[in-house]
C-alpha cells in the first residue's frame, strides 16, 4: 500500500513518471524493474510509438511485471534479465532511465550507473529514487557522488534526504 505522505509521496509511481515529463515516442529504461510498479505507468506515458525496457536481475521479479503489464495491455514493453552494471545494456539507446530503490542493492554501484551513464543519449536523464524506509536506503551525498563520479550532472531534486528522487543529466557532448 502506498500512503501519500510526505515520505512515500516520492516513491509513488505516478508522481516519479510525473517528474519525468515523458512524451510519446521516448525510450525508457526501467532499471530493476521489481514487480513492474513503474512499468506500467512509464509505458503508458510514452505511448505506442514509444517502448520501454524493464530490466531485472530476478527472472521471478519479470515475469509479475508481464502479468501486470499484459493487464494493463501495454505491449511496447521488452523484458531483460541482466545484473546492471555487467554491461548487456546498448549504449546511447535511452532518453530516460528510473532506478527506484535499486542502487543499494547492487554490489558494485559505481560499475552500475556507469553502465546507466553509457546506455543514456547525450541529454538523456536518468532518476534516482531513495526512501529511508528501504533497507538499502542510499544518501543523496553517496548518490550524487556516485553519478558524478560516472559523468551525470545533477539537473533537479525533489522531496528531502530522507526520501527523494534525484534526476541526472548526461551531458549533450558526452
Ligand atoms: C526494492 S525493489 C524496487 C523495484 C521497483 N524499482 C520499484 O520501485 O517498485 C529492487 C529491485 O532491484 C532489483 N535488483 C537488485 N540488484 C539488481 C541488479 N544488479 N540489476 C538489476 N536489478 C537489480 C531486485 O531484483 C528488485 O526487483
Amino acid at each position: 500500500m502506498e500512503l501519500d505522505n510526505p515520505f512515500t509521496k516520492t516513491n509513488r509511481a505516478a508522481f516519479i513518471v510525473e517528474t519525468l515529463a515523458l512524451s510519446p515516442g521516448l525510450t525508457v529504461l526501467d532499471a530493476g524493474c521489481g514487480p513492474g510498479r513503474l512499468t506500467v505507468p512509464l509505458a503508458r506515458s510514452v505511448g505506442p510509438d514509444g517502448r520501454v525496457v524493464a530490466l531485472d536481475i530476478q527472472p521471478g521479479m519479470l515475469a509479475r511485471a508481464r502479468t501486470k503489464t499484459a493487464a494493463a495491455g501495454c505491449s511496447n514493453i521488452e523484458f531483460v534479465v541482466a545484473a546492471l552494471g555487467k554491461r548487456t545494456l546498448p549504449v546511447r539507446r535511452f532518453d530516460r532511465a528510473v532506478l527506484v530503490t535499486v542502487l543499494g542493492e547492487i554490489p558494485e554501484p559505481a560499475a552500475a550507473m556507469a553502465e546507466l551513464f553509457d546506455a543514456l543519449a547525450p541529454g538523456g536523464i536518468l532518476a534516482v529514487v531513495e526512501v529511508v524506509f528501504d533497507p538499502h536506503f542510499q544518501s543523496r551525498r553517496a548518490v550524487t557522488a556516485l553519478a558524478a563520479a560516472a559523468g551525470f550532472r545533477e539537473r533537479a531534486f525533489f522531496g528531502h534526504g530522507l526520501a527523494y528522487v534525484v534526476h541526472f543529466e548526461k551531458p549533450a557532448d558526452g
